[in-house]
């Protein structure tokens, strides 16, 4: 048997002990040797458990067990996290983990630390759950050259606009109810100001380039400034509003654009059909052409599975290294500015003739679908600095929002 710890005992770590119980015949085909949890650290302990016997509360204990080979790390956040999986790692012990934000903000080094020390750092649960998505981009994607990634990468915000949709319930209404079924967290800012989209689709855009897109340095915006004026115009155009992570690779200046926003997505785009709390990974490769992972991007059970395919594959790599292209070096971003898209504006009735006149060609939009007074059209493709520049101009912009193709 190889021995792990789980550092976490909280939705994702009790889910990967019991999914190494419950799933331990299709692991055993794999890893004929079995994988047993011998710790599980926590800061309670937990009497009704069945695995109450295997509680620590001293890192210290996993870390000085020669046995242990794999950690398992789903605490979250970045300390202690990080000095755990530093510790680990230095003693030769793999990590893996669903702790987005400690890979986009320590990733490399700790990939590089792995390597020096012939064991592995893996995090397939960091983007998107139990999608797979980490191993193809490392494995099966590798001969490609991939030009565009865009992702649904945040379940929350999917969910509550996907019930403004449908149901027309307002944004604060919907933000309860997602409160209320555990979607989203007491303090939803990470999610629905786009936060966590924006650590995943850094990650996503490092491993696209192999060198580090830092998520301090990507445009972010979340949903909280959509209405359900916004929603309905956006139906009326056969467009979904999805709070999406883009990463395009710009092959002339060898950059990346990266952003985090939300965009209307075309009903003839798969991601339009990608609805509830589920997540969508959109790659482009240059010979490949499309393909799109589609899954649940939480959850006890769905992020457990990637988390226990990564401590399967350590255990499978014993004394040796996963490898993983990603380097320290910041990879740097095109000017967000230059970038050119079409947007969807929405202004007073009074101020039309100056959008027809500043916008030459845009084109009305669902009229009638909103109220009275309002005008709304889409614009032509124009860059994002000179549409910023031409919206000062009118005094009552009521949204503008991009459009996806
Ligand atoms: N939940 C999901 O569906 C999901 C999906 C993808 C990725 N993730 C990521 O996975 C990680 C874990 O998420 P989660 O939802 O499982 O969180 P969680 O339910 O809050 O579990 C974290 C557990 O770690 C424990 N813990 C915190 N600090 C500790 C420390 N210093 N020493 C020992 N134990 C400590 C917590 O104990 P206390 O409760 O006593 O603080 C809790 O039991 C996060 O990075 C999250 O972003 C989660």
């Amino acid at each position: 048997m190889i021995k792990a710890a789980v550092l976490g005992f909280g939705t994702v770590g009790s889910g990967v002990v019991e999914l190494i119980d419950i799933n331990r015949e299709s692991i055993d085909r794999r890893l004929p040797e079995g994988i047993e949890v011998k710790y599980i650290l926590d800061l309670r302990d937990f009497p009704d458990s069945p695995y109450k016997d295997r509680v620590v509360h001293d890192f210290n204990i996993i870390l000085e067990d020669p046995e242990i080979k794999v950690i398992c790390e789903t605490m979250g956040g970045k300390e202690p996290a990080y000095t755990f999986s530093k510790k680990a790692l230095e003693k030769g012990i793999s990590v893996c983990t669903s702790n987005k934000e400690l890979v986009a903000a320590h990733g490399p080094e700790l990939l590089k630390i792995a390597a020096e020390n012939h064991c592995s750092y893996l995090f397939e649960a960091s983007v998107g759950g139990g999608i797979p998505i980490i191993r193809p981009m490392n494995v099966s994607l590798a001969p490609e050259s991939i030009t565009q990634i865009i992702g649904i990468l945040n379940g929350t915000t999917n969910y509550m606009m996907t019930r403004m949709e449908h149901e027309e319930i307002s944004f604060d209404e919907v933000l309860r109810e997602a409160q209320s079924k555990g979607y989203a967290e007491k303090n939803p800012e990470a999610d629905i100001e786009g936060h966590d989209a924006c650590r995943k689709i850094a990650i996503l855009s490092s491993l696209m380039c192999g060198k580090t897109v830092r998520y301090e340095d990507i445009p972010c915006e979340g949903i909280s400034s959509i209405s359900m004026t916004d929603v309905a115009y956006a139906r009326s155009i056969g467009r979904a509003i999805k709070l999406l992570g883009i990463s395009e690779r710009d092959e002339k200046a060898g950059t990346f654009y990266v952003r985090t926003a939300p965009y209307m997505v075309p009903a003839s785009h798969p991601l339009h059909g990608v609805e509830g709390v589920f997540n969508a990974v959109f790659v482009h490769g240059n010979l490949l052409d499309n393909v799109m992972f589609y899954g649940r991007g939480a959850g006890k059970f769905p992020t457990a599975s990637a988390v226990v395919s990564d401590m399967v594959d350590c255990a499978m790599n014993i004394g040796q290294n996963i490898p993983v292209r990603w380097s320290d070096e910041v990879m740097e971003l095109s000017d967000p500015g230059s970038k050119t898209g079409r947007f969807f504006v929405r202004v007073a009735a009074s101020e039309k003739d100056k959008a027809l006149d500043l916008f030459e060609g845009c084109k009305q939009a669902a009229p009638g679908c909103g109220p009275e007074d309002d005008f709304a059209f889409v614009t032509p493709p124009v860059a994002e600095a000179a549409f910023a520049e031409l919206l000062k101009q009118f005094s009552d912009v009521r949204s503008s929002i991009r459009i996806l193709g």
